[in-house]
């Protein structure tokens, strides 16, 4: 749409397909593989290819064949022969890519593999048709540009996003909850935005990186989002109508309570028979009015909103009633475990919020619906720059879970600082619960990921109504990596950022684009742990303006009742969490990992003061004292914030971007190397005063 930047979708990143002949077969199956004719039809229009529906003649030899496996003698060879070979083997979202004889063929057994097929090719560029330089694609099956037969499938289910927008502006929290790209691009003025085109552009983008669901509507549901399950049903339809060509299913946050707030009933008790037939009739119509609808995301007893500890009832009676509603619709419900107490008593030693989760949840593996999926915070506490993988995750071998990300930076730089996430997120999937040895193999990735039980993976999008997407341009990279990475988790996200750099920015250049390449990988692959380098130390988390949760305040959650504490004094600082002397939460993990973080010594260094207090002058695996290491990280961190912003600059006038793109991330660079000195100088202040230690290399503390 006009007036808004492409991200990895320019038309310019269609020209190798578009200048192809290309049979498309299947359209007429409808969304989502209707979409791909539309697709490909758009592409050879803007660069001179040839776009067909039949089996050949009328346009063909075909240098692209795009087709469901079940089109059989409709199709010409090779791609007949490929599909009668794999034919059901493909699965729902599943693709086949090969290319023989100068024919590059996508098969897919249903629409939405042929979709995520499409955008695979595209991806591909001149290479899914023999390369660079040799192939032109024409050269009639000499052989030398074949591509054996690879089959595509994404290793997890539920690949979707959950927007934190409100229908109108919070007065304490914007439009959009932790939103930093603007408004709403669902939703204005307590109703819908109609920018369907928008919407529909956003779903194309999605789709490119192998997203399927999405919720509308932020997770703490206020009273006008309440009744998108009722009154604004038509306004969800119309949004669901704009996602179905992509392949991607609806789902909204509901409200525990919408029985007595809708329904005017006396109680919104789980068991209650009324209620039950409540959200019976609930689902129905939504149902009605949305035939693929996903199903219901819901934050119970959690930061104040309503939930089954009402009644006395347990999180597992809460969800299956609602899972019982969905159920004969096929929908399903994603309740969150992000319950703990956030009015809880700074003096009380013995509360720990990262133990909160599991205390809930844990004891009730195996209660669970089989339509229900206990959607998880990677961490045990909210969302921080660095946090142990949530022992959760590995105490629930017979519930579905889903892993909740936060693409949206609210704890990482509010996307005014460049913090690439995709090494964070790949950490966290590669980790392995039990360790490395024998029976232990099983990543996060493959627990999500397991047919049977897995419910995939879920992040807070970071998307708003800005010109840009995300406020800060190359925030659009974490979009790009989550989608990438909830297909396929063990991809490396530095690759990961080339592919997002080879669409956005390459196909746009006539110039050589290595300079780009060169810089933005300065600026980005290491950009998280440059962000972890300045803000709060070794783990500890938080430290950052309470309420909005931007920029340094190392005591500003000291003494709140919010359970997040770093417990510094004169000798030292660190939460101990151990079971000897701590809060226990060590034990909630299986082995090695309650051994390792037990252990002061075997504790890895970036998790030290989650899991312990230590003196100033404990000394890490690095060699440094902790305090020195404070000091040391900072000064680094704020001076490679400042060297990322040079390497921008060196870009200005190179033709390289667009202009008015690098403005907007100068400008965002500009605050980031400010904030980062920010940072720096509280820290370091904070820590030299109530230690009284001084730097070893004597810089200037204030
Ligand atoms: C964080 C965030 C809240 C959000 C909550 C959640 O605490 O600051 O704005 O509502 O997470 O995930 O529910």
């Amino acid at each position: 749409t006009t007036g808004v930047h492409a991200a990895w979708l320019p038309p310019e990143a269609f020209r190798a397909l578009g200048s192809r002949r290309v049979l498309v077969q299947g359209a007429e199956a409808g969304a989502p593989a209707g979409t791909v004719h539309e697709e490909v039809a758009r592409a050879c229009a803007a660069y001179g290819g040839r776009v067909g529906r039949g089996p050949g003649g009328e346009t063909g030899p075909y240098d692209l064949v795009l087709a469901l496996t079940g089109a059989g003698s409709a199709l010409p060879e090779p791609a007949r022969a490929q599909a009668r070979s794999a034919r059901g083997t493909l699965g729902d979202e599943g693709f086949l890519l090969a290319r023989r004889g100068g024919v590059t063929v996508v098969l897919a057994d249903a629409p939405a593999g042929l979709l995520y097929g499409l955008f695979h090719v595209v991806r591909l560029g001149e290479s899914a048709f023999g390369g660079e330089d040799g192939g032109d694609g024409k050269d009639g099956g000499d052989g030398k540009d074949d591509l054996p037969a690879a089959v595509h499938r994404p290793a997890l289910r539920t690949r979707m996003l959950d927007h934190w927008d409100n229908l109108d502006v919070h007065p304490v929290m914007g439009q959009v909850e932790r939103g930093y790209a603007g408004g709403s691009i669902f939703w204005r003025d307590g109703g819908p935005r109609g920018d369907l085109p928008r919407v529909r552009a956003y779903a194309r983008l999605l789709a490119a990186v192998g997203i399927n669901a999405v919720s509308v509507n932020n997770v703490n549901v206020h009273a006008a989002e309440t009744r998108l399950l009722t009154e604004r049903l038509g306004d969800v339809a119309d949004l669901a109508d704009a996602f179905r060509p992509y392949g991607i299913r609806l789902h909204l946050s509901v409200n525990f309570a919408s029985p007595v707030v809708l329904g005017g009933l006396p109680t919104a008790d789980p068991l209650d028979g009324d209620v039950r037939a409540w959200w019976g009739k609930a689902a129905a119509r939504v149902y009605e009015a949305i035939p693929d609808f996903g199903g219901f995301v819901v934050k119970a007893d959690s930061e104040g909103q309503p939930g089954p500890f009402t009644y006395g009832r347990s999180h597992a009676d809460g969800a299956n009633m609602l899972a019982e509603a969905l159920a004969p619709f096929g929908g399903e419900v994603h309740w969150r475990a992000f319950v703990y107490d956030h009015t809880q008593d700074w003096r009380d030693r013995s509360t720990d919020r990262a133990r909160a989760a599991y205390d809930h949840f844990a004891p009730l593996d195996g209660e669970f619906a089989a339509n229900v999926v206990l959607q998880v915070k990677h961490g045990p506490m909210d969302f921080q720059t660095r946090e142990p993988v949530s022992p959760v995750i590995a105490a629930m071998p017979a519930t579905r879970l889903a892993v909740e990300f936060q693409v949206t930076q609210e704890y990482t730089g509010q996307q005014r600082h460049v913090c690439y996430l995709g090494p964070m997120w790949s950490e966290i999937l590669g980790f392995q619960p039990w360790g490395g040895a024998d029976d232990g193999r099983r990543t996060v990735a493959a627990l999500v990921a397991d047919p049977a039980a897995g419910g995939g993976l879920v992040a807070v999008s970071n998307v708003g109504d800005d010109p840009y997407w995300t406020g800060h341009p190359l925030a659009q990279a974490n979009l790009y990596a989550f989608g990438r990475l909830a297909w396929a988790p063990h991809a490396d996200p530095v690759a990961l950022l080339d592919e997002w750099i080879d669409l956005t920015f390459v196909p746009l250049l006539s110039r050589d684009p290595a300079p780009l390449r060169r810089a933005l990988h300065a600026m980005m692959d290491g950009s998280w742990r440059t962000y972890e380098r300045y803000t709060a130390p070794l783990g500890v988390g938080f430290m950052v303006r309470p309420g909005h949760h931007y920029g340094p305040d190392v005591d500003g959650y000291e003494y709140t009742p919010w359970g997040t504490y770093h417990y510094a004094d004169r000798d030292g600082v660190g939460v101990d969490r151990t079971r000897a002397t701590g809060t226990g939460y060590t034990g909630q993990y299986p082995q090695p990992w309650s051994e390792v973080y037990e252990s002061q010594e075997r504790c890895p260094d970036e998790l030290l003061l989650f899991f312990h207090h230590v003196p100033y002058g404990h000394v890490l695996h690095s060699g440094a004292t902790v305090v020195q290491h404070i000091y040391d990280t900072h000064f680094a961190g704020a001076d490679e914030a400042a060297r990322t912003r040079s390497h921008w600059r060196e870009l200005a006038g190179a033709g390289l971007v667009d202009a008015a793109l690098h403005a907007r991330v100068l400008e965002r660079l500009d605050e980031q190397v400010r904030c980062a000195r920010e940072w720096r100088d509280q820290v370091n202040a904070y820590f030299l005063r109530k230690s009284g230690v001084p730097d070893a290399h004597g810089r200037h503390i204030p």
